[in-house]
Order: structure tokens, then C-alpha cells, then sequence
């Protein structure tokens, strides 16, 4: 759950050897702390694990932007040398910001604007990720304004449950994102797309859900997408060179849970792929990938303070100790929008108190307002303590939201014992920046 450069001394939680209690006083809490060689590591291990896999037929590891981006991130990102994937004219601003090279970034989105094509097509963005037939038709205009011929992928929906929470899972027939293959509205994508000279269809892509363990689900997706790259060939008599993968791996959020790791999932994806050309007597295409959650969600951690604790009675008699930390679902949403289960550990002291039944709740003014629903902590945790979550890169900070107009967190990044800020906290000047004085 704790990314690699953790360490825990007496008692104190370490990130890069800088202690928590450092860390809290010079940036203040709530702050996202970020280990970013454990990011940099992270993303190079997708890299070059699809490298080893699929040799000269591995494609490009674009980073889910929507997990996690600021302009640091995406200046590492450039410098790593993998691409982006962006789902809005926001993402791909970050991405530009930071200096990502426009062949490197892959635009999604299911309702991408006539300005967000207008822009991905202008700066040369190197494929675009189609998700509906009109959105065929206003690529192909803005192909054609720029005098362009633009390299265009069909996001499929191959008709896969995949194992996780409903609101994460993107590839079963009844959503709003892709084609679906089974209903035959893939194919009339692909017929589509043969009408206009200024796209270039370069292959089909599928992203089938978030925090997926295990290989499976993807499995079943590349022989769906393989099969249907076959038709195309009977149809068309040439072979769509690229495939797409989508994100979804998971991470470990509990300790009973284990991070997917590139090296557990790539060789049973690229024997799938194998054993699907084989089927569809296809040669290999170069395969993408989109880890987003994978790469940034293991190297954060959230470090709170405590504020108040109460003991609370309950329904059975028995006491339930609810301590508030000064952050909650505005930096965290993912517990009341997903059931999502975290951790936590208190991170400047030992305490040799007795584990009490506690819940660990934010500051906003709402009872789902809750970090952690039921965590055994120590009794003697008081205001003051620091507390910190394991596990909260991906869609924490980039989902947090303004609610009771708490201000953001910021991000802190930690390297060979340094710490800097790549996002600022934000402030009541900034809470107060949009509102129009009347
Ligand atoms: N590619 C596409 C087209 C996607 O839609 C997504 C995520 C990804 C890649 C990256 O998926 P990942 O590798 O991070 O699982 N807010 C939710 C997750 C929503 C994911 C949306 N799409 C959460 O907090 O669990």
C-alpha cells in the first residue's frame, strides 16, 4: 500500500526520509505527498515490461491523465518518454503545458467539444479515440480546416463485466462510452470513418473498467477486439495496425489486497494476443496500453491531522470512536461515491494503547462524510495526531472538490530526501476568485 520509499521509524512515517512531522510542519496538512521516484519507477515498469513483451510490436504506455496530472507530472512524464492519454481540452492543456510531445498524446473523451477537436487536430495530437458517429463527422471537418489527414481509433465496447464497481466499469453493453461490437454499431463506425478521406483508422481500443485484479477481463477483451480487427480485414482486405488496451489495473488499497504489478498481467496479455492472431490469422498488431491508477495511485499518501474525537454510543451499546481529520470528501471522494475502502496509520508516534472499533470522518458537513467506515486505531489518538492514507494518487486529488469551500490540498513532491510543491494549496483568495461582486 505504501509506496517504495516509505519507511516507518520509531513510530514516525518517513517519505524519502523526511518525517511526517516535518513534512506537516513545513507544508501543513491536509497535503498529498507524492514519491515521485516511485512514480517515475512505476511508469518506466509499464514501459519496459510492454517492451520486453511485445518487442518491436509494443506500442505506447499513455498515462491516464484523469488519475492524476499538473504540469510537473507531465514534464516527468516527457521526460520518461511514455505518452498521455487526455479525455478533455483541460488534460490536454496540462499535457502541453508540461511540454509532452503532441505525437504522444492520445485524446478521449465521449463528447469531446467542437473546440477540444478543433485543438487536438491543430496541435497534431497523434491519435484521436472515436466515440460516436458524429463525433467521426466533426473530427473529419477539422481534419479537413487544417488540411490533415488525422490518425483516428474506435473506441469498442467488446461486452464485458468486469469485476468492480458498477460506476467503474465501462465495458458491458449498457453504457454511454464506445461502440458496442455485439449490436453492430462498431461496424457501422468503421463504415463510417471509410468515408472521409482525412482520417487515417489506424486500429480499435477498449478500456473495460477500473481496479481490476488479475488478467482475465483483459483477456477476453483482446480476443473480442482481435476478432472484430479480423472482419475488418475480410471487409477491407488490409489488417488495422494498432490495438488498444485501455487502463484498469489495480492497486492495493488494504493490506490484504496486492498491487497488479506490469510484470503479473503483460505475459498472459501478450499470449492472448498471440493466440487471438493465430485464431483470426492476424499478424500482431503494435498493442497500447492506458494505466492511470497503476502508475500514481501507489505513490501518494494523504497526511491529515486529527481535530476532534468523540465517543459515540451505538445502536448495540457499544462505543464507536469517530475521529475528524481536516480534510474528508472534498480530497477524497472516492468512499461515498464508490463503497471505496482505504487505511490509515498514525504517523508521528507510537502508541501502545488498546485498538479500539473507530471511524475515521472528514470536516465537511455531511454524515457520508466518512474516510474510513470501521479502522481498529489506537485509543489514545487525540488532536494534533497526524494521520496518513496510503494509496491516494489516483482520482484523490483530481476529483476533489470545493465542497463548503474548503480549499484543495496541494501536492508535495519527495526526491533523494527533497520535498517541493507542484500543486499550491489552495486559499480563500482563490475560494473567492470567480464570484462576481454585485
Ligand atoms: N483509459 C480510459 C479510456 C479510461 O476511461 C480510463 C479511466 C483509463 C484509461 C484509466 O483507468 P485506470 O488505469 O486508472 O483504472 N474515478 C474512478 C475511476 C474512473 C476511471 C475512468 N476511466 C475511481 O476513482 O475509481
Amino acid at each position: 500500500m505504501w509506496s517504495s520509499n516509505v519507511t516507518f521509524t520509531s513510530g514516525q512515517l518517513h517519505l524519502s526520509g523526511l518525517s511526517s512531522s516535518v513534512l506537516a510542519k513545513e507544508f501543513g496538512t491536509p497535503t498529498f505527498f507524492l514519491d515521485e521516484t516511485a512514480f517515475r519507477s512505476r511508469a518506466q515498469a509499464w514501459n519496459s515490461e510492454l517492451q520486453s513483451q511485445f518487442g518491436a510490436k509494443a506500442g505506447t504506455v499513455f498515462y491516464a491523465a484523469k488519475s492524476f496530472i499538473c504540469t510537473a507530472v507531465a514534464q516527468w512524464i516527457e521526460d520518461i518518454g511514455i505518452g498521455i492519454d487526455v479525455c478533455t481540452g483541460g488534460e490536454l492543456a496540462v499535457a502541453l503545458a508540461g511540454g509532452i510531445s503532441p505525437q504522444r498524446i492520445e485524446v478521449h473523451g465521449n463528447n469531446k467539444s467542437l473546440a477540444e477537436i478543433d485543438k487536438a487536430v491543430s496541435v497534431g495530437v497523434k491519435t484521436i479515440v472515436m466515440d460516436s458517429l458524429f463525433e467521426i463527422e466533426r473530427v473529419a471537418a477539422a481534419a479537413k480546416k487544417y488540411g490533415k489527414r488525422q490518425a483516428v481509433m474506435l473506441r469498442l465496447t467488446p461486452g464485458i463485466e468486469a469485476h468492480t464497481h458498477e460506476k467503474i466499469s465501462t465495458a458491458h453493453e449498457d453504457v454511454k462510452f464506445g461502440f458496442s461490437i455485439a449490436s453492430g454499431a462498431a461496424w457501422s463506425a468503421v463504415q463510417k470513418v471509410q468515408e472521409f478521406p482525412e482520417l487515417e483508422l489506424r486500429g480499435v481500443h477498449c478500456h473495460i473498467g477500473s481496479q481490476i485484479f488479475g488478467s482475465e477481463a483483459h483477456e477476453i477483451a483482446t480476443d473480442r477486439l482481435l476478432e472484430f480487427m479480423g472482419r475488418y480485414r475480410d471487409a477491407y482486405g488490409a489488417e488495422l495496425p494498432e490495438l488498444d488496451l485501455g487502463g484498469g489495473f489495480a492497486i492495493a488499497y488494504l493490506s490484504s489486497e496486492k498491487t497488479v504489478e506490469p510484470g503479473d498481467v503483460l505475459p498472459a496479455i501478450r499470449e492472448a494476443v498471440e493466440r487471438a492472431c493465430q485464431k483470426y490469422s492476424l499478424q500482431i498488431p503494435t498493442v497500447s496500453l492506458e494505466p492511470g491508477r497503476n502508475i500514481v495511485g501507489p505513490t501518494m499518501f494523504t497526511l491529515y491531522q486529527v481535530g476532534t474525537v468523540k465517543d459515540v454510543v451505538v445502536e448495540n451499546g457499544s462505543v464507536r470512536k469517530y475521529i475528524s481529520v481536516d480534510g474528508g470528501m472534498s480530497d477524497n471522494v472516492r468512499p461515498a461515491l464508490y463503497d471505496a475502502e482505504y487505511s490509515a496509520v498514525l504517523a508521528q508516534r507510537t502508541s501502545t494503547a488498546p485498538l479500539v472499533s473507530s471511524r475515521l470522518v472528514g470536516k465537511h458537513c455531511e454524515t457520508g462524510d466518512i474516510v474510513i467506515n470501521e479502522i481498529e486505531l489506537p485509543s489514545d489518538i487525540a488532536p494534533g495526531d497526524l494521520i496518513a492514507t496510503p494509496a491516494t494518487g489516483a482520482y484523490g486529488r483530481s476529483m476533489a472538490s470545493n465542497y463548503n469551500h474548503v480549499p484543495r490540498p496541494p501536492v508535495v513532491a519527495v526526491k533523494d530526501g527533497k520535498a517541493r510543491v507542484i500543486v499550491r494549496r489552495e486559499n480563500e483568495e482563490d475560494l473567492l476568485a470567480l464570484d462576481v461582486k454585485e
